[in-house]
């Protein structure tokens, strides 16, 4: 049987204070819904039907994922939101239901309660929590078998001292949601249309409830306000970290570090307090990343330092280079190996030759560095005449003097040198001096000024 996947997102999650709907906000750089619907993914669901209705609009721009969006016009309770789509289902398959601000579940505790369901069995998860305040509580016969879940609401204080919760995830087959939400009643505390009442419906017609845990209590957290959607950040944020040290990285301090995408590190990879990765990025053995750093969709080849507060974007660098501190590389920025981006030095669409230095305060954009270039401070390439883009095009072993300015398009030939201070607007040959600046004057009889009394 083919899996379906329904997510619950019509709430409208007053408490978060926000004008954006609550399953839009984010963890680790991710709307909570995304990550649900990536969750609907990983398990191979063939459709996933989202319930949307505050703010559905949002919600619906938010996502270009080949999705079913259902509108539940009212909110009246989660067997009503289920119900939205009975008529979306196929006739035969296996449906779990998650929700949208419970992000974080795992796909093995999926998989897991999936392989039980049939018509004759569903599946529960359910945690024991210290204090169940708030959740439906699992009632369970001298057996042992559960037999009903009864909402914190409507329990009795017997009930209430129950501390085995629904999480609200569940599992069954089309056949049995179909048989038994229509029967749902809302003659409850809260006058809703209560989706655990399915429970008792399945003990009644000896329909085998099939139990399953999640490996933490994190992972079936719900988010109702800003501190829990803090508290999920931190605690995944830490589990990235205990992940990267696991494949050999050191961090300065694991409670230190953000990834908001997937970050793959080789051995003996160091970072150190405050860096942020985003997209996709990959660090080879023995990287060294410094503190305050963000990196993003980057690859850092094996051997390279990157000291403090360097920003990399869209970036690649080679094996044992040498970038920062204060360095950023923009997008479609190439170092080769042994290249050195030093202080205050921006690049963008660039590319760099093996051992080629930009040491202090340059702009590199447009721009082709062959090997072993050495660009002095304050070098900027003039790429932009207001209205278009040019290239500079620099061959190897080519020296150029501080606080020169390289005016696109415009090549420089292997072993040129360009004297400092210059312009440089037309093309230098091979291994020749080029000088574009004014000539200096010495004024002997010069008097400096007196202070006017
Ligand atoms: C629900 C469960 C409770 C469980 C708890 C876990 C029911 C009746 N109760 O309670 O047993 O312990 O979750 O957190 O199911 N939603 C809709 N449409 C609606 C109502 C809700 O889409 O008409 C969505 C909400 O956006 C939310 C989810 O369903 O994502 C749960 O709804 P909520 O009101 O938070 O249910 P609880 O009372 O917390
Ligand atoms: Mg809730």
């Amino acid at each position: 049987m083919q899996t379906e996947v329904v997510i619950l997102a019509a709430g409208q999650g007053s408490r978060m204070k926000s004008s954006l709907p609550k399953v839009l906000h984010e963890v680790a750089g991710k709307s909570m819904l995304g990550h649900v619907i990536e969750a609907s993914n990983a398990i191979g669901a063939t459709n996933t039907h989202i319930v949307i209705g505050h703010g559905a609009e949002k919600v619906r721009e938010a996502f270009n994922n080949e999705v079913n969006w259902v509108t539940q016009k009212e909110q009246l309770g989660t067997g009503h939101a289920v119900a939205q789509t009975l008529d979306s289902l196929e006739q035969e398959s296996k449906v779990l239901i998650l929700y949208g601000d419970v992000p974080l579940i795992k796909q093995e505790t999926l998989d897991n309660l999936m392989s039980h369901v049939s018509d004759s069995v569903m599946s529960l998860l359910t945690v024991e929590l210290d204090d169940p305040t708030g959740y439906g509580r699992i009632v369970r016969d001298g057996n042992g078998f559960v037999t009903a879940i009864i909402e914190q609401k409507d329990a009795s204080t017997e009930q209430l001292m129950i501390r085995e919760i629904n999480t609200g995830i569940m599992a069954l087959t089309a056949n049995r949601l179909r048989e038994w939400l229509p029967k749902l009643s809302n003659a409850n505390a809260q006058g809703e249309y209560y989706l655990t009442d399915i429970i008792a419906m399945a003990a009644s017609e000896q329909v085998e409830i099939a139990v399953a845990h999640p490996t933490c209590e994190q992972e079936v957290q719900g988010v109702n306000n800003r501190i829990q959607l803090s508290e999920l950040e931190r605690w995944y944020q830490l589990d990235v970290a205990q992940n990267l040290m696991t494949e050999g990285a050191t961090l300065a301090d694991p409670a230190r570090i953000d990834v908001r995408g997937s970050l793959q590190v080789g051995k003996d990879v160091f970072i150190d307090v405050g860096c942020v990765f985003e997209g996709k990025v990959v660090i080879e053995d023995n990287v060294s990343i410094g503190p305050y750093s963000v990196i993003k969709n980057s690859v850092i080849k094996a051997g390279s330092q990157i000291a403090s507060h360097s920003l990399l974007d869209d970036a690649i660098v080679g094996e044992e280079c040498s970038i920062g501190p204060f360095a950023r590389l923009r997008p479609g920025t190439e170092l080769c190996d042994k290249a050195k981006v030093g202080n205050f030095v921006e690049t963008k669409k660039a590319i760099v030759g093996k051992g080629s230095k930009i040491n202090h305060l340059s702009y590199i954009g447009d721009a082709n560095l062959g090997e072993n270039v050495n660009v002095g401070a304050g070098t900027i390439t003039c790429n932009y005449d207001g209205v278009n883009k040019f290239k500079t095009s620099i061959g190897n072993d080519v020296f150029v003097g501080s606080n020169s300015s390289i005016v696109a398009p415009v090549t420089i030939s292997d072993g040129a040198t360009i004297g400092a201070g210059s312009t440089i607007t037309k093309e230098v040959e091979g291994s020749h001096l080029a000088i574009g600046r004014a000539k200096q004057r010495n004024i002997s009889s010069w008097k400096r000024p007196e202070k006017i009394s």
